[in-house]
Parts: C-alpha cells; sequence; structure tokens
C-alpha cells in the first residue's frame, strides 16, 4: 500500500507557485489577491479561513478577511460581495460557507462576478464546467484531480465511484472523472444514501472516492483489493493523544481499508491539503485572467 502524500504534492505544487509570484514581483506587476469574508463563527469554517490566509502568505499572495457579525443581514451580505466584486485590487474571493440561517447561500453565490469567483460556486462557472468551458472548478473536486495527476493515477477505463453527491464535490467529480482526457478518463458511478447494494458497487470500484459525510462509513469488506481510496471526510474527534484534545478522521475506516487498497489519502494529510492549494491554483488564475480573458 502507497499513502498518497497531499503534503507533500500540496508542498511541491506551493512551491512552484511562489516562484510564480516571484517573477510576477521581478516583472513589476501586483501580485494575485485573494479575500474571504467570514459570517458568524463558526469554528470549522474559523479553521478553513485560517488555512486559506496560511497558505497565501507562503506562496506571497496577498490576503485579506472581511469578518462580519453572525446578525448581518442578507442585504449588507449583498453589499460587501458588490463592493469585492468592484475592488481591482481583489482578484478573486470567497464566501465561507455555512452562512446564517437567515442568508440565502444561492442568492449570495449568484450575486459574485463569476470571473472573482474563486470557489467555482457561480451556476455560470458549474455550467461551464459541465460543458467542458473554461471555469473555476471548485477547489476539493480541482484539488482531487491534481492529488491523482500528481499520483500518477491510471485512469483510462478504469471502474471509479463516487460516494456522495453534493453540489461542492460528489455531483462535480462525477463529471470531470469521466472526461475523455487523459488524467480523468474513468466510467463513473456516483453513488449516495439511497443507492441499493452500496458495498457491492463499491467494491467494484478500481478507483474509490468517498465524500458521505460520515465517519469511516467505508469499511474493508467495501473496498476491491488493489483499490485506490480517496479520502474527502474530515470529522473531529475526541483524543487523549493530542494537544487539542481531538483528532481529524475521515470517511474511511483507514486502518483496515488502507491494508487491502493500492494507494489511499490519510485524513489529516490528503485532500484537505490539496483543497486549498486548488484554491491558490484559480486565484492565479484569476489574477492572470485566464478563464475569461
Ligand atoms: N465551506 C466548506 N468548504 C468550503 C469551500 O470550499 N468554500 C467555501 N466558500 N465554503 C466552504
Amino acid at each position: 500500500m502507497k499513502l498518497i502524500d497531499g503534503k507533500k504534492i500540496a508542498d511541491e505544487i506551493k512551491t512552484e507557485m511562489a516562484i510564480e509570484v516571484r517573477k510576477m514581483i521581478d516583472a513589476g506587476q501586483r501580485v494575485p489577491h485573494l479575500a474571504a469574508v467570514l459570517v458568524g463563527e463558526d469554528p470549522a469554517s474559523q479553521t478553513y479561513v485560517a488555512h486559506k490566509e496560511k497558505a497565501c502568505k507562503e506562496v506571497g499572495f496577498t490576503s485579506s478577511l472581511y469578518r462580519y457579525p453572525e446578525s448581518m443581514s442578507e442585504k449588507d451580505l449583498l453589499e460587501a460581495v458588490e463592493f469585492l466584486n468592484r475592488d481591482d485590487e481583489v482578484d478573486g474571493f470567497i464566501v465561507q460557507l455555512p452562512l446564517p440561517k437567515h442568508i440565502s447561500p444561492e442568492k449570495i453565490i449568484k450575486a459574485i462576478n463569476p470571473k472573482k469567483d474563486v470557489d467555482g460556486f457561480h451556476p455560470m462557472n458549474i455550467g461551464n464546467m459541465v460543458l467542458n468551458l473554461p471555469a473555476y472548478i471548485s477547489a476539493t473536486p480541482y484539488g482531487i484531480l491534481q492529488l491523482m495527476k500528481h499520483s500518477g493515477i491510471e485512469t483510462e477505463g478504469k471502474n471509479c465511484v463516487v460516494a456522495g453527491r453534493s453540489n461542492i464535490v460528489g455531483t462535480p467529480l462525477s463529471i470531470l472523472l469521466s472526461r475523455n482526457n487523459k488524467d480523468a478518463n474513468c466510467t463513473v458511478t456516483l453513488c449516495h444514501s439511497k443507492t441499493k447494494n452500496l458495498k457491492e458497487v463499491c467494491a467494484g470500484a478500481d478507483i474509490l472516492i468517498v465524500a458521505m459525510g460520515q465517519l469511516e462509513f467505508i469499511k474493508a469488506d467495501m473496498v476491491k483489493e488493489g483499490a485506490v481510496v480517496i479520502d474527502v471526510g474530515m470529522h473531529r474527534v475526541p483524543s487523549t493523544e493530542t494537544k487539542s484534545g481531538f483528532r481529524l478522521k475521515g470517511d474511511v475506516a483507514f486502518d483496515e481499508v488502507s491494508k487491502k487498497c493500492s494507494m489511499i489519502t490519510p485524513v489529516p494529510g490528503g485532500v484537505g491539503l490539496m483543497t486549498v492549494v486548488a484554491l491558490l491554483m484559480n486565484t492565479m488564475k484569476a489574477a492572470k485572467n485566464e478563464i475569461y480573458g
């Protein structure tokens, strides 16, 4: 079994990006600028945003964080989005989800200028992605594609099972992995909580990607001998062995599944780190006007 080292791949991509930023500075250009909007105090969201800011610093991007209270109105958030849409110094921005219940995430996402939507959540980016036109691809699917490419995972003719059908991960991944190109040329099955014989479907996968949001849902008997397993899950579980009092675990029962597969992503140290890198890659594309010219 080979561990897919998300940290190593993420570090390699960040090193390349830092070199590119250095070249931009030497050429007298402005460095890429990623802004994040955080509403409320959700602890997981605060951690994600902190990771994004840290990664920006590492590669030399400018980052800015706009924090607002939980009580912020939808109208005020729409105005904040409009402000960032108009700010020529900001190349791309994200509105961290989830939002408080009184704010419609769909309304907010639709208000983001698609050219600055480095999360790839705007309907225009999703539509372009489905049509295989230039688009920002959401960070988690984009990060997983990078992880697979850099790990040399063969896709042509392989059966890929994606477990989980969210708008952000499972659904876009199922489309992206069935493309007729070198890095993602699979036969894809998208399965979910209502799939009959889920165990058998997963056990037929050459490549199994799990984004169910359920702690250690995938056990060894759901995995084919020699399969590649990619775990998108992230769960905080109490632990007496760490200073913080918790540790991260995934949607895959790592200890038993890792014995059976040819390659597997750990949690932490797998997909999560690549998600942040993919967001940086999208921000670089925004700074260079690569998607929309
Ligand atoms: N919440 C969890 N993941 C994400 C993400 O990728 N982008 C945003 N904006 N919010 C999230």
